[in-house]
């Protein structure tokens, strides 16, 4: 008897946050078929969030019921994500623990948007006071990084669609229409892409008509490299992933969250079939079984295009598709570094991982995985079916093959431009821009993106391409150029990329963590203590974990070099 009552009093005092039948019977609706698999906790997340704009501990405590998981562990997840609103007790009303209004308006203050006058833009938002119709409850109004429509800024987004161009009164009138859905581009569809011989490549590899040799073999000759960022050759990557013994696994990185890239946006958004066909061909020549596909958050439209896409190819291939699986980020630049995408796939907190091993051999759910960025995989049907000449034919001072340039700034005509590597910034701008926007003049430019470094106008003949911008302390990564002009000051602009390496960093690593966050007012002073920041850069460079700490200091490096006018 004394044991019973032992035990029951036990069971009334369980400790932490207790499960709510209301709220655990919101969360069953919500995920209805979805398999409780860990690996989908975040997709998990963004149906609640989704639906009541924000994560509240009830619903959290119940989804960590779902998946079978530590209530710690989904809290731990929810909260590395920018999207993700987590409010520790939904009916409190006060302060931080205040739910957000059910329309956020989110305004880019990454370098091109504050070129382009996103400060302003952000200000008078503030000021308006904006109110969600019939609730009347007040707009959140928040900056945030790069949403990757940089020629088209400044942009901001109200509730999940973008406004480009954006100004105080066109966000103002999206609110009141309650205009939160995004609009689905033109793009070429299945039908379509089929129509002009689309898949016809793909049919026959699996008709065996061509051998996976004399693909890789194109690819190489082809000389194509990665387009993500490291430029590492793709043909040889596929040769590295097919000697690890199977199953192997593809993960395609679509979170393009460099600040100025918006180039995969552009073929996701116009062409999507041609990458997805490029994955199918690498699938089936490096003996790969399922598919992920990394997609960020901020693409809603390209969610829904590649949802109803791939649902379309699975229909009209029936039994010969491997499983592609669509996943959606959710506010982490992090989460494009290879490993730290690994990671969030498999439903945890974007932190890369150290390496050796590499994502090669040990990967997604730890099996070899052909990591690679969609735009390498966008050129796999052109090139085979072309030739390899149809690639390497094209490039300038002696590089091979052609780049999407997402350019933007000061130019006339910003925008995805294919142009030939090694073309250099002021035969882009003049024969692909249409020169410098009237009254600007040629200042300096970011060649790779925030953390690609800055060059001055005196270096506007050097070749764009990779390794060649090494001497110069710079990189062309994602090949993402930002131009400005003498009304824009390039310290101003490298405080700007530091903010955001500094907002984006993992934490994982000290040198980076408090790197970043060291050189914010350091960067602010009128006068700059350039040895400070030089032994700040060096201790980043040599000592953080992944590519973003060790080239956050590229632009504050430049400016040192560059425009040593301006510190
Ligand atoms: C901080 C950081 C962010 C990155 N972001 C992206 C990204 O958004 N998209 C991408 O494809 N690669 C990104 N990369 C590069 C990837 O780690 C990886 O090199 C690339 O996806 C490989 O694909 P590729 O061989 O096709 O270029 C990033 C790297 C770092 C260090
Ligand atoms: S360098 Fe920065 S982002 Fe990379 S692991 Fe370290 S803390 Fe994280
Ligand atoms: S969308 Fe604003 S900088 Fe890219």
């Amino acid at each position: 008897m004394n044991k019973i009552v032992k035990k029951k009093n036990k069971q009334s005092t369980r400790k932490g946050r207790q499960l709510d039948p209301m709220s655990l019977a919101e969360v069953q609706k919500l995920l209805e078929e979805m398999p409780r698999k860990k690996d989908l906790l975040i997709e998990g997340l963004h149906l609640i969030q989704d639906k009541y704009h924000y994560l509240s501990a009830k619903h959290l405590v119940a989804l960590a019921h779902e998946f079978k998981l530590s209530t710690a562990e989904v809290f731990e997840v929810a909260t590395f994500y920018h999207h993700f609103d987590v409010i520790k007790e939904s009916d409190s009303n006060d302060g931080d623990n205040k739910p957000p209004p059910p329309i956020t308006v989110r305004v880019c203050d990454s370098v091109s948007c504050e070129i382009s006058g996103a400060k302003k833009l952000l200000d008078t938002l503030k000021k308006l006071s904006l109110a969600v119709p019939d609730s009347g409850e007040p707009v959140r109004i928040q900056s945030v990084p790069c949403i990757g429509r940089c020629q088209h800024a400044p942009v901001a987004v109200v509730g999940k669609n973008p406004v480009d161009y954006a100004t105080a009164d066109i966000v103002k009138q999206k609110v009141k229409e309650k205009a939160v859905i995004p609009k689905i581009p033109k793009y070429t569809g299945l039908d379509e892409y089929i129509s002009s011989g689309g898949y016809n490549l793909f049919q026959d590899c699996i008709s065996e008509k061509k051998t996976p040799e004399e693909v890789i073999n194109e690819l190489k000759n082809s000389g194509l490299r990665g387009l993500g960022g490291a430029g590492f050759p793709a043909g040889a990557k596929w040769e590295i992933v097919k000697k690890f013994p199977a199953p192997r696994l593809l993960a395609v990185n679509i979170d393009e969250g460099e600040p100025g890239t918006f180039k995969d946006r552009y073929y996701i958004e116009t062409d999507p079939h041609r990458f997805l066909e490029g994955s199918l061909i690498a699938s089936w020549a490096v003996g790969i079984d399922e598919i992920y596909l990394y997609l960020r958050d901020e693409y809603a439209a390209g969610h829904e295009i590649l949802r109803n896409e791939i649902q379309k190819l699975e229909a009209f291939f029936k039994d010969h598709l491997c499983r592609i699986h669509l996943r959606r980020g959710a506010g982490a630049y992090i989460c494009g570094e290879e490993s730290a995408m690994i990671e969030s796939i498999e439903g945890k907190r974007g932190i890369p991982r150290l390496r050796p091993p590499y994502v090669a051999e040990v990967g997604l759910f730890g099996r070899p995985t052909l990591e690679h960025n969609m735009e390498t995989l966008h050129w796999v049907r052109d090139i085979v079916e072309k030739g390899a000449e149809s690639f390497s034919k094209h490039g300038r001072r002696g590089r091979k093959g052609l780049r999407s340039f997402s350019v933007s700034g000061r130019i006339n005509k910003p925008g995805v431009h294919l142009a030939p590597a090694g073309i250099s910034i002021l035969e882009l701008i003049d024969e692909y821009c249409n020169g410098m926007q009237p009254g600007h003049k040629f200042y300096g430019y970011f060649p790779g993106g925030a953390s690609g470094g800055i060059l001055p106008a005196s270096l506007g003949d050097a070749p764009l391409d990779f390794d060649t911008l090494q001497d110069y302390g710079c990189f062309i990564g994602s090949a993402a150029v930002i131009v400005f002009s003498e009304q824009d000051a390039a310290r101003d602009l490298a405080l700007n990329a530091m903010r955001f390496f500094e907002h984006e960093s993992c934490g994982q690593c000290t040198p980076c963590r408090s790197g970043t966050s060291k050189a914010i007012p350091l960067m602010k002073k009128n006068k700059w203590d350039k040895n400070l920041l030089e032994e700040l850069s060096i201790t980043m460079e040599d000592a953080s974990i992944c590519g973003l700490g060790q080239a956050a200091p590229n632009p504050l490096r430049s400016v040192i070099k560059y425009f040593p006018q301006e510190v």
